[in-house]
């Protein structure tokens, strides 16, 4: 089947996703020659409801569908056909695997404009995925107007960040109608997140007795999941989320409303009056289903359950709301693992998989972290993506796997600051997504796919769309600051095949023609080099450009101090340049580390934080001479008085500037600044602020120990 699959892919190599069937016969004809097109819907035909027929002989193209749902999806297929200048004769029968084929979009942390959803549906819809999954509200931001309360667009629409620069975004009910009735020409339903009881802070921002305490609380400006939640004590808190919802349910003709449900922290509730009496009215006790707060949230997610039937519509929400039991008819989408979606599939209830770490999520890094641009973390490759299969073999075992009704990838957009941005996380990886849910198991083929992946990366150069390339990477760390003393060596590789890794090192800018990488590069001599790796198609991926420098072994201190000598300077500094002129005050530290403990960490971001700037000195010893690779989330780390690591106002989430020095065996001077701060988003006392060491040739990383 494969083989065949593979024949017919490499005669109509552009076709994305794979189609269920498809014969091949004798013949094409050019696509702008003469031909005939039938449309024909009938509903009595026998194909499934997105199914459809395509039929191409000579000067005649006849789709046939049940529905004008596989009417568009045969239009798209023709589409890519048509791409090559000519069509196959050929008959294709296809139909999707998952009725829900889903993609999510974030534009609570950072706002996403109408244009941009637009795009995305359109390119989404093109390659056959049907759900966009709208995360409207959060503790960062109110994106939906809600007429009933003005405040949740001026107050909770809008943060002010660290740096006193204004965030906002709200989507009028206008917009929101006209970016439906978009989604819905392109055959996409438009689900729409409104979060209750965690992930609420924005809604609380604008009406502070929504939450336990009822304090005023300020501008919430970075990520993670703070404690200041909605009270399920108080009936006012489902008064409000009912007015929501009766405007909501107006705006989206979706059967679906999501009411999240992720990540509430329950200790508010645990120690609030009301959420204590609403515990013992109803007769909630810990058992081996949950403590009694999940049952709390387990009751608020039931009335939401009721608030949404009454306007004939159906509840979704994240895992968490199988804690404490699952209401009657809830669907879950599984996003912590696939475990939560087993769990309420062998309880009979539908279920859509979104495991974040099995590469459900685009937010993940999709290469090498040390030179991917900064995101929140783990590891997602398309290929790990395109491996996804979100039927668990233990429901195929009890019989349930016909209760996923589908997979769907998530986008959060903590780390997203741009439009380009967004489409280099989300393109090309969406596309193995949209393959998943649309083909047949047995039609998926990675090695297939990540050919034809090309043509769809090229239909989006053809829109103007960025996404991302490969880059070439270091084996075992890529480091763009190298240092040798007799000989440096560097090898390269990428996350899947490109066809070809080209480099300069006279300065200029690779273009397809410049040398090509075969062997490991040696250098003896310092160096720029630029390198940059080739698609098959001739696009280049961005640069990376690798200082390479020969070096003689820095000498070692005469005199070596003993312990560490530090200062702290108060304010708001978003860089290290900010410190000219600040204020030190001498301050005793045990160690680097301690340098995120001077204030208390305080998730919820009250006003009354403190920000400060350390510097840091001391000395470490080497014990042999040799060239070392530095790694820090500080601000700046000096070796010997030069300046070494400079990560300047980046977002310090984690390093991506390690350099190299070639350092003589002995002691050596270390300085280093840490800054308090709040740069896009990434709130700096997180941060692990020790100094990281590794021999050249050592994979294993060490906290440089201060003498
Ligand atoms: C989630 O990622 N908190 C659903
Ligand atoms: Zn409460």
């Amino acid at each position: 089947m494969l083989k065949l699959i593979t024949l017919i892919l490499a005669l109509v190599p552009q076709l994305l996703p794979v189609p269920a069937k498809m014969q091949v016969r004798d013949g094409s004809f050019k696509v702008d020659g003469e031909k005939r097109m039938q449309w024909v819907l009938d509903p009595a035909c026998a194909l499934p409801p997105e199914g459809y027929t395509l039929d191409i002989t000579r000067g005649r193209v006849r789709a046939l569908a049940s529905t004008e749902t596989g009417l568009f999806y045969a239009k798209q297929t023709l589409k890519q056909l048509e791409q090559n200048g000519f069509l196959p004769c050929c008959t294709i029968t296809d139909y999707p695997r998952f009725a829900w084929r889903g993609f999510h979009i974030d534009p609570c942390r950072h706002f996403m404009p109408v244009e941009e959803v637009k795009k995305q549906i359109d390119i989404l819809a093109s390659y056959k995925m049907n759900v966009m999954h709208w995360h409207l509200t959060d503790d960062q931001g109110w994106r939906i107007e809600i007429k009933r309360y003005p405040p949740l667009r001026d107050v909770g629409g809008t943060r002010t960040e660290f740096d006193g620069s204004v965030h906002q975004g709200c989507y009028t009910q206008e917009e929101i109608r006209d970016v439906v009735a978009y989604a819905a020409e392109r055959h996409v339903t438009v689900v729409p997140e409104i979060e209750m009881p965690g992930h609420a802070i924005a809604a609380i921002r604008a009406f502070p007795e929504l939450s336990c305490t009822g304090e005023a609380i300020s501008t919430f400006y970075t990520w993670g999941s703070p404690n200041i939640v909605m009270c399920p004590g108080k009936d006012l808190m489902f008064e409000f989320l009912d007015n929501v919802i009766a405007e909501v349910v107006d705006l989206f003709p979706s059967e679906y409303i999501h009411i999240g449900g992720d990540e509430c922290k329950k200790d508010k509730w645990i120690k609030c009056p009301r959420c204590q009496e609403r515990i013992k009215a109803l007769g909630l006790v810990a058992d081996e289903n949950g403590t009694a707060e999940e049952k709390l949230q387990s009751y608020a997610v039931r009335r939401m359950e009721n608030i949404l039937a009454k306007y004939g519509k159906k509840l979704i929400g994240w895992d968490e709301i199988l804690e404490g039991g699952l209401s009657p008819n809830a669907t879950v989408m599984s996003w912590r693992g696939e475990e939560g979606g087993i769990a309420a599939a062998l309880q009979g209830h539908d279920v859509i998989m979104t495991p974040s770490k099995e590469g459900m999520y685009l937010d993940h890094v999709q290469g090498d972290p040390k030179i991917e641009p900064v995101s929140i973390g783990n590891y997602t490759t398309m290929e790990k993506a395109y491996n996804y299969d979100p039927v668990p073999e233990e429901l195929v075992k009890n019989g349930m796997d016909n209760y996923v009704i589908g997979l769907q990838c998530n986008l959060w957009s903590e780390y997203i600051y741009s439009d380009d941005h967004r489409n280099y996380m989300l393109f090309p990886r969406a596309f193995a997504v949209a393959e998943t849910g649309w083909s047949l198991k047995e039609n998926k083929d990675w090695e297939s796919f990540r050919v034809r992946v090309d043509r769809a990366c090229q239909d989006l150069d053809s829109r103007g769309v960025n996404y991302h390339i490969p880059l070439p990477e270091q084996p075992g760390g890529s480091c763009d600051n190298i240092a040798f003393i007799d000989k440096a060596v560097l090898e390269f590789t990428t996350t899947r095949p490109m066809a070809a890794i080209v480099y300069t090192t006279d300065d200029t800018e690779p273009t397809v023609a410049s040398a090509a990488y075969e062997r490991p590069l040696e250098f003896t001599e310092s160096a720029t080099l630029k390198i940059a790796s080739v698609t098959p198609y001739g696009k280049l991926s961005p640069v990376r450009t690798i200082n390479i420098a020969k070096q003689q072994p820095w000498p070692a201190v005469a005199k070596a101090s003993e312990g560490l000598k530090a200062w702290r300077a108060d304010g708001r500094f978003v860089s290290a340049a900010d410190l000219e002129g600040a204020r030190w005050n001498e301050i005793k530290l045990e160690k680097l580390r301690d340098m995120t403990t001077l204030e208390p960490f305080d998730r919820n971001m009250p006003d009354t934080l403190r920000f400060y700037a350390v510097k840091a000195q001391g000395s470490f010893k080497v014990k042999e001479t040799g060239v070392y690779r530095f790694s820090s989330d500080c601000d700046q780390v000096w070796i010997d008085g030069k300046l070494l690591i400079d990560n300047g106002a980046e977002v310090k989430r984690f390093s991506r500037h390690d350099a190299e020095a070639a350092l003589e065996a002995g002691a050596h001077d270390v300085q280093v600044i840490y800054i308090y701060n709040v740069v896009g988003g990434w709130n700096s006392i997180r941060n692990k602020t020790d100094v990281q060491m590794r021999k050249e040739g050592s994979e294993k990383w060490r906290k440089i120990e201060i003498l």
